[in-house]
């Protein structure tokens, strides 16, 4: 059975959930291996509607043994409330276990998130506010706090009291606000840490057992490629890596151990935050798609950038991730949009280029090239084999998987876990 990583291949949102939620029905572990709650996974199935910002999406097959792993920085207090919210809709949640390595989001991350958006005034990167850049910052700078702390009380406070040193200069003597307590922060963080306690394993293990028993495991990216702090659009971008490199790392699994790559597309592109976008809609036809597909932030609520389908950033993405497959979600939300776009190039001080520019001055100033193509003017959501698609929409679809160069092996017309049409497995 393989390793199969899940991975967003444009600025996130793509449908990483739903795609996950559907495949871990064959699947007997799934790993989050990136981000922290700053990600909104939407899943939509016979239990309900959910948005988890932690919790691996195979939460709801009650076999998969759900990992949060070491890549991931953990807000405690999201978790717990997760955790709950999945207890009171009935999902067991007793297979979770938690990375001991993975690192804590604290208090003072989150306001330090907010300080230094503030501080970049007319350049802000939109964050989530979540602490997430701050927590990463903490992990390269060897003052992060991991779950595995939380097992020894005394030497947490310790531990804590030496980082808090540091943070409440900065609070008090550059940002001018009033230092965070120890104390309270100590408190909390034991509270957390008696909650957590069943849950922390060293869960690179717990994945090596699974490979020596050749279960099928997923690992669940989290936010998407060009996000990525080293090939996104830097510095508007996360802090730790979507991309399938990143699943190494972050899941604690070698990197030739990973048989396939799905990486996932909406049929367009959305962008929550700031930074460039080269296909972006300004117009009626991007408020349109915005409010056909209720384009807003699962995470933020932050109405999302729209924008057509980009195949130069797309290409990039596939090769960077090292793509064996492509699920394209979202393919209904053109069922009434009469012509429709695909960027094939870029326009860059009146040449054509092909390649995605490291700088985003740059990437400001490339114009999308376009080819059109005509819609299918019809409802496609109840569709589940590709010859039954519109001939439009079919053509669509091969049209994107010969740019990108890569197959296709779904594509989603519908949020609920059934709305998909498999063109090729994908495992
Ligand atoms: P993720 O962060 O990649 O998991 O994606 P989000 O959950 O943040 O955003 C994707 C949104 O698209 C969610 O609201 C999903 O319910 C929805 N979605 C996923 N696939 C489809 C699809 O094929 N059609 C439609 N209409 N919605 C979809
Ligand atoms: P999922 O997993 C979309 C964006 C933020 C901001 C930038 C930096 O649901 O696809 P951060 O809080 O990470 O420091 O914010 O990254 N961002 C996302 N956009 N989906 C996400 O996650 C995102 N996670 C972060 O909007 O532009
Ligand atoms: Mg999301």
């Amino acid at each position: 059975m393989p390793v199969l990583a899940i991975v967003g291949g444009q600025w996130g949102d793509e449908g990483k959930g739903k795609v996950v939620d559907q495949l871990a029905e064959k699947a007997d572990v799934v790993v989050r291996f990136s981000g922290g709650d700053n990600a909104g996974h939407t899943v939509i199935n016979h239990l309900g509607e959910f948005k988890l910002h932690l919790v691996p999406a195979g939460i709801f097959s009650s076999r998969v043994l759900c990992v949060i792993g070491n890549g991931v920085v953990i807000n405690p207090a999201v978790l717990m409330s997760e955790i709950a919210g999945l207890n009171k809709s009935g999902v067991d949640t007793s297979k979770l276990a938690i990375s001991d390595r993975a690192h804590l989001v604290m208090p003072y991350h989150i306001l330090l998130d907010e300080l230094e958006e503030k501080s970049r005034a007319g350049k802000a990167l939109g964050t989530t506010k979540r602490g997430i850049g701050p927590a990463f910052a903490d992990k390269a700078s060897r003052l992060g706090i991991r779950t595995c702390d939380l097992l020894d009380k005394a030497a947490l406070k310790e531990r804590l009291a030496m980082v808090l040193e540091g943070k409440n200069t900065l609070f008090t003597k550059v940002y001018g606000v009033p230092p965070v307590s120890l104390d309270e922060i100590y408190a909390k963080y034991c509270e957390y840490a008696d909650f957590l306690f069943p849950f922390i394993k060293d869960t690179a293990a717990l994945l090596d057992h699974a490979l020596e028993k050749k279960q099928l495991v997923i690992l669940e990216g989290a936010q998407g490629a060009l996000l990525d702090p080293d090939f996104g659009t830097y510095p508007y971008g996360t802090s730790s890596s979507p991309l399938t490199a990143g699943a190494c790392l972050g899941a604690g699994i070698a990197p030739n151990r990973i048989d396939r790559v799905l990486g996932i597309f909406k049929v367009y592109c959305t962008r929550v935050g700031n930074g460039p976008m080269p296909t972006e809609l300004l117009d009626e036809t991007g408020q349109k798609i915005r409010e056909i597909a209720h384009e807003y932030g699962t995470t933020t609520g932050r109405p999302r950038r729209i924008g057509w389908f980009d195949a130069v950033a797309a290409r990039f993405s596939c090769r960077i991730n090292g793509l064996t497959g492509v699920a394209l979600t979202r393919l209904d939300v053109f069922d009434t949009v009469p012509t429709l776009k695909i960027c094939t190039g870029y326009e860059l001080n009146g040449k054509r280029i092909d390649y995605f520019p490291a700088s985003v001055a740059e990437l400001e100033k490339c114009k999308p090239i376009y080819e059109e193509l005509p819609g299918w003017g019809k409802p496609i959501t109840d569709v589940r084999r590709f010859k039954d698609l519109p001939g439009e929409a079919q053509k669509y679809v091969r049209r994107i998987e010969e740019l990108m160069g890569c197959p296709v092996n779904m594509a989603c017309c519908g949020p609920s876990r059934e709305q998909v049409i498999q063109l090729k497995p994908v495992i």
